[in-house]
C-alpha cells in the first residue's frame, strides 16, 4: 500500500510517499528556517502562509522523485495534531483534496505517534518496545505494547527538551534553530566545566527542565561578568556552558530511560523526535547498548528525526486515527 503523506504541523513543509509503512519511496522536506530565523522562533501566521506556497511543489517533487503518478497512490495522509492550527489546516486540506480528487481514502495521523513510527522506516522494528520521545513540544517515555496499545509512562512537567535547547540557544546567542546550534557549540566545550542540576520529580519517569534552563541563565550572567569582555574567554565560556547543559540533559534522559528499561523488562528501545538527532544523546545510548547484550536500540535516520512526512506515511499505515465520516471527528484509538 502506497501512502502519500503530508506533514505541516509546525514550520517544515514535508511530503513523502511510503510503501507498507516502512519503505520510503520519496521524502521531501522544505525547511522554513530562513523565514523564522530573524525572529528567533516560529511565527505561526508566517508558517501557515509558507506552507500554502510550498505544499503543492512538495507533492509534485515527491511524485517526480518516486516516479509515480497520482493515480498510483492508494491513500493520502496528513498530520491532524498536535501542532499550529493554521499550519495543520494546509496539510490536512491538501491531503483531503487529493483524496476527493482521486477517490482514495484520507487518513489522519497524530504527530507524536508519527514520531514513534519514524523508527519503523527502513527497519524491522516491531512492538513491544519503549520509546523515548524528545521533540520541541514533548518529552515522554512511552511503552509501545502493540500497534494499537501505546501508553505514556512519564512526561515533562514543564519545558520539553527541544524547548530547553531552543531557550538555551537564545541565551547563548547560538543561532536558529537552537537544538542543532547548541549541539554544535557543545562539541567545542568541556561537558564537565560546570555542574548543573538534575531535577528530582515525584514520579521517577517524569522530567523537568525549567530549573535547568534558569540555572543556565544565572550561570551565563555570572560568567559573562567574570569574562570582563575578553572575546576568547567569552567564546570558551559559551562552549563550556553548551557542553555542560547538553551533558546534563543527556544524563537525565539516559538515567530515566535506563531505569525504565530495567524495571519494565523491555528488550527494545527506540528514540524519536527532533532531539533524537542530537550527537551526544545518540552516542550515549549507542555506547550503553554495547554493554547490554540482548538489548536492541533503534534511532531514526537523521532525515527522519526532525519533522518529516515519511513518519506520517508510516503512522498512517500502522496507527491511523479513527474517523467518523458523519461528524468529521477524528478520535484517538491510541492512548497518546
Ligand atoms: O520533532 P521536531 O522536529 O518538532 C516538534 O515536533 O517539536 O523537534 C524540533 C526540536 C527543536 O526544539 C530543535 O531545537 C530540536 O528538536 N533539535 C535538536 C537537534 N536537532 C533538532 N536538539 C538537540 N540537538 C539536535 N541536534
Ligand atoms: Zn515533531
Amino acid at each position: 500500500m502506497r501512502i502519500l503523506a503530508l506533514e505541516t504541523s509546525c514550520d517544515d513543509t514535508a511530503c513523502a510517499i511510503v510503501e507498507d509503512g516502512r519503505r520510503v519511496l520519496a521524502s521531501v522536506v522544505k525547511s522554513q528556517d530562513s523565514v523564522h530565523a530573524p525572529f528567533g522562533g516560529v511565527i505561526p501566521e508566517l508558517a501557515a502562509r509558507n506552507h500554502i506556497q510550498w505544499v503543492n511543489p512538495c507533492v509534485a517533487e515527491a511524485l517526480a522523485s518516486a516516479k509515480l503518478e497520482l493515480s498510483e497512490i492508494d491513500a493520502f495522509a496528513a498530520t491532524l495534531g498536535p501542532g499550529l492550527v493554521g499550519s495543520l489546516l494546509v496539510g490536512a486540506g491538501t491531503a483531503k483534496a487529493l483524496s476527493f480528487l482521486t477517490g482514495r481514502p484520507f487518513i489522519g495521523v497524530n504527530h507524536l505517534t508519527a514520531h514513534i513510527c519514524s523508527n519503523f522506516l527502513e527497519s524491522d522494528l516491531e512492538p513491544p518496545f519503549l520509546c523515548l520521545l524528545v521533540s520541541g513540544g514533548h518529552t515522554q517515555l512511552v511503552k509501545v505494547n502493540a500497534l494499537d496499545d501505546i501508553e505514556i509512562v512519564g512526561q515533562t512537567l514543564d519545558d520539553a527538551v527541544g524547548e530547553a535547547y531552543d531557550k538555551v540557544a537564545r541565551l547563548l546567542d547560538a543561532g536558529f534553530p537552537g537544538g542543532p546550534a547548541v549541539d554544535k557549540l557543545a562539541q567545542q566545550g568541556d561537558p564537565n566545566a560546570y555542574s548543573l542540576p538534575i531535577a528530582v520529580t515525584k514520579h521517577p519517569y517524569d522530567f523537568s527542565f525549567s530549573g535547568l534552563k534558569t540555572a543556565v541563565m544565572r550561570l551565563i550572567e555570572r560568567e559573562t561578568v567574570a569574562c570582563a569582555g575578553d572575546p576568547s574567554a567569552l567564546a570558551l565560556m559559551r562552549g563550556n556552558v553548551a557542553a555542560s547543559f547538553q551533558a546534563t540533559v543527556v544524563r537525565t534522559l539516559f538515567l530515566k530511560t535506563q531505569r525504565l528499561m530495567q524495571e519494565s523488562g523491555f528488550q527494545t528501545l527506540s528514540i524519536a523526535g527532533g532531539v533524537s538527532a542530537n550527537t551526544a544523546l545518540r552516542a550515549v545510548f549507542q555506547e550503553w547498548i554495547t554493554r547490554c547484550p540482548g538489548i536492541r536500540l533503534f534511532v531514526p535516520h537523521l532525515g527522519y528525526c526532525t519533522d518529516n512526512a515519511a513518519m506520517v506515511g508510516s503512522s498512517a499505515f500502522f496507527n491511523p486515527l479513527t474517523h467518523d465520516a458523519k461528524t468529521e471527528v477524528f478520535s484517538r484509538k491510541l492512548v497518546i
